[in-house]
């Protein structure tokens, strides 16, 4: 009797959890981060405690719900799954609200029920914003407040619910000003519950911090079935969703918008914003198709290499992964002697891009052999492969899909792994390299 209630600690920024407070997290290190998590009522006792195991035919799968938006359905995994929760997190002002907002006036205008719940914004400044985005919609409705609970007992019976931004709201009787960590989670156990009660999905908005963060409990990502991350630039137009936690869907495809006047614009060709067709050699530039989830599309990658005025020279890369161009950069220099060692490197994807994985590795080692010799690489050419520890060029998935994508926009001429099988395509030439040595030749470096 009388079991002593322990108090917990969390770190509202990387989500460590402890037994005592301290001024530093000593996960994170950060200062000033933890914060006693305060006992929510659980809202499991409000439902069906258990559901009888039934057989697996015997159990419908729901029918997806259409977002009305080509882009964030394929990123969702073909629409938004009902009773499901999504978390669409991004910087503040990359264009949450807008591209929510849109949706919702779209399903509205299709005839469904869908609620916009604004604890950032007045309806009149929602109705303004709306209205800029010049999508006529009738049924849209918007609710606005601090308090939640209501808010979302009020939108029972609707297709789709839009919490912005669950950092905005309060829930409950639980203390604390909205954006605490306690509050958070809240907030989003409310509208997780409440999504999966009323078997209708809901999407919270959570703006994230400059490291990237999710700021509030990282618990938040656990929680919901699907995280969507929103980012770009804030300099150009250009966006880029993803997913990158996804219950109902994969997690490589990715959604790509304009912001413009009137709102964001899917950008269905989105080579056109990677790579740009010119006559001009420059050294240091290389093309390669790269393959996200469904679509391959064509990216220039840029390369500078300048003599260094520190001991220690830079490398700097920007959309590809830092430790594979060091990798690649050590492969260069062992096996065909382009030393960087007192050189400043810098790397960079046109549009703000990040290429995943190995795919663009033989396109970058040229282009980083083309800047250091100072010669262009010949431009008729592009290349596709992985390249290997040895300097061996290694087939990539998903060929035929790179090649055509390249052949659209013009190439003919395409370097590629000795060991790369692949269909027969009309109309190319295929120089086929066993390692970078050979590839760099062909292409007159
Ligand atoms: P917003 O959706 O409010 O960002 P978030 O919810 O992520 O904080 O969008 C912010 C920026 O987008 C703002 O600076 C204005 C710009 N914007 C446009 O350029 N065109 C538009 O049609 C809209 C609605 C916003
Ligand atoms: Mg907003």
């Amino acid at each position: 009797m009388g079991k002593k209630e322990s108090k917990k600690y969390e770190c509202i920024e990387c989500g460590y959890t402890g037994t005592t407070w301290s001024g530093r997290c000593p996960k994170c290190g950060a200062w000033g981060t933890i914060e006693e998590v305060l006992a929510l009522p659980s809202e499991d006792s409000q439902m069906k405690s258990f559901i009888l195991p039934l057989p697996l035919h015997e159990i419908k799968s729901p029918a997806r719900l259409s977002s009305q938006d080509e882009e964030l359905d394929r990123v969702l995994g073909g629409g938004w799954v009902p009773g499901s929760s999504v978390l669409l997190a991004g910087e503040p002002g990359i264009g949450k609200s807008t591209i929510l907002l849109q949706t919702c006036l779209r399903m509205a205008q299709k005839g469904k029920n869908v609620v916009y719940l604004s604890g950032e914004e007045s309806p009149s400044q929602v109705a303004l914003r709306a209205k800029r985005l010049g999508i006529a919609s009738q049924n849209l409705k918007i609710g606005s407040g601090y308090n939640i609970d209501d808010l979302l007992a009020g939108s029972s019976g609707s297709d789709l619910v839009v919490v912005d931004s669950v950092q905005s709201f309060t829930s409950g009787d639980s203390p604390g000003l909205p954006g605490t960590p306690s509050q958070v989670r809240a907030v989003a156990q409310k509208a997780i519950s409440s999504a999966k009660q009323n078997g209708c999905p809901v999407v919270m908005i959570g703006h994230i911090n400059k490291e990237g963060l999710i700021a509030g409990p990282k618990l938040l990502e656990h929680m919901v079935d699907t995280v969507l991350l929103f980012s770009g630039d804030r300099l150009s137009p250009y966006r880029v969703l993803r997913a990158v936690k996804n219950r109902f869907g994969a997690t490589d495809e990715m959604g790509v918008y304009e912001m413009l006047d009137k709102g964001l614009f899917a950008v269905n060709d989105p080579t056109r914003l990677y790579w740009r067709n010119k006559d001009e050699k420059v050294p240091g530039v290389t093309v390669t198709p790269v393959v996200e989830g469904s679509r391959a599309f064509l990216v220039e990658i840029q390369a500078l290499v300048a003599t260094s005025p520190f001991p220690y020279p830079k490398r700097t890369a920007i959309g590809v992964d830092p430790s594979r161009l060091q990798l690649l950069l050590a492969v260069l220099e062992r096996r065909f002697g382009v030393s960087t060692i007192s050189q400043d490197v810098y790397v960079n994807v046109v549009g703000g891009v990040a290429v995943r994985g190995p795919q663009a590795d033989l396109a970058l080692c040229a282009a980083l052999a083309s800047a250091h010799h100072s010669r262009p690489v010949d431009p008729s050419y592009c290349l596709i492969g992985e390249v290997g520890l040895a300097g061996e060029v290694r087939p990539l998935p998903r060929i035929t899909s790179r090649i055509k994508e390249a052949k659209r926009l013009g190439y003919k001429r395409f370097i590629i792994s000795k060991g790369q099988e692949l269909e027969k395509i009309e109309g190319i030439s295929l120089y086929k390299v066993e390692n970078i040595k050979e590839a760099l030749e062909e292409v007159g470096l």
